[in-house]
């Protein structure tokens, strides 16, 4: 063959053995489809065992129940109900045993989260009923007149 026919041709050649190169190092053992059909797809088996061993953080409301009954009963019945604790609270996985680890956050920008007013009427989040923060007496903490576990407003 001739020369100008060749040297492309190695050139093809380097590049490929330098990407299987590559994969070999890059690609984990484990990695492929695992057990019947391709179900799962492409994988890493090991990635199975590292969410298996995942941490939850979150315990969920039902678990502050067993020692924050009043706190549990008071806000279901409000509309702060749908909010789960740890929303305001942070993750409870070492709470109890380190009481200490959950937050109190007592400031307006807790609240405000949720309850600044957003220019985006389509955003669910928008459906909020909202105040304006600079506006709705704006130098004292929320809770100093809302309680956050029942905030809800007398009717009328
Ligand atoms: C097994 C009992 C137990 C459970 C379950 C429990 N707590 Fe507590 N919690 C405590 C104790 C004890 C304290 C410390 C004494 C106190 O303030 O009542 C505490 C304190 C707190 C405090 C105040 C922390 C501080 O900085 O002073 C918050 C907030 C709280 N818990 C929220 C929660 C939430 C939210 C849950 C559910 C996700 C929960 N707790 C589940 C026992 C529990
Ligand atoms: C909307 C935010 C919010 C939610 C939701 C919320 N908390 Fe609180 N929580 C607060 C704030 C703010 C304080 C501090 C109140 C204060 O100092 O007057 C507090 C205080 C507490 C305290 C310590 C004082 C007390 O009342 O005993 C406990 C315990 C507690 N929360 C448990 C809970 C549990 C259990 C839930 C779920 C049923 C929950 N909280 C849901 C914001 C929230
Ligand atoms: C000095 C007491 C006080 C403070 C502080 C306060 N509020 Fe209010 N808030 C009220 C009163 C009273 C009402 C009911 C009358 C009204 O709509 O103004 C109200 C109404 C609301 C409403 C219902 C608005 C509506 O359109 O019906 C929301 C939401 C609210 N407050 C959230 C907050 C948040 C969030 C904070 C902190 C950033 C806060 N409030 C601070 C007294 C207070
Ligand atoms: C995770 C979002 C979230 C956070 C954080 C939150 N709220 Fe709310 N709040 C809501 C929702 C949802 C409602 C019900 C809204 C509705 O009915 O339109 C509500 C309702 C209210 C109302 C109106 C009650 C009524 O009768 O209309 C007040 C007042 C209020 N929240 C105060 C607070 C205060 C004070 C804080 C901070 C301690 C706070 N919220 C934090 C989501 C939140």
């Amino acid at each position: 063959m001739k020369n100008h026919v060749l040297r492309p041709l190695w050139i093809v050649l380097a590049v490929i053995i330098l990407i299987l190169t590559a994969r070999h190092f890059m690609v984990p053992n484990n990695f492929g489809v695992h057990g019947e059909g391709f179900t799962y797809n492409f994988h890493r088996l090991s990635n199975v065992e590292e969410w298996r061993n995942f941490k939850v953080k979150y315990q969920g409301r039902e678990y502050c129940r067993d020692c924050h009954d009043a706190n549990v009963e008071s806000s279901a019945g409000s509309k702060h109900g749908a909010i789960q604790c740890e929303n305001c609270h942070g993750p409870a996985i070492d709470h109890p045993d380190d009481p200490e680890t959950l937050d109190i956050d007592t400031g307006r920008e807790l609240c405000l989260r949720c309850h600044a007013a957003l220019p985006y009427p389509d955003n669910p989040r928008a459906r909020i009923i909202s105040i304006d923060g600079d506006l709705h007496n704006p130098d004292t903490d929320c809770i100093e007149c809302h309680d956050p576990h029942n905030p809800d407003l007398e009717e009328g």
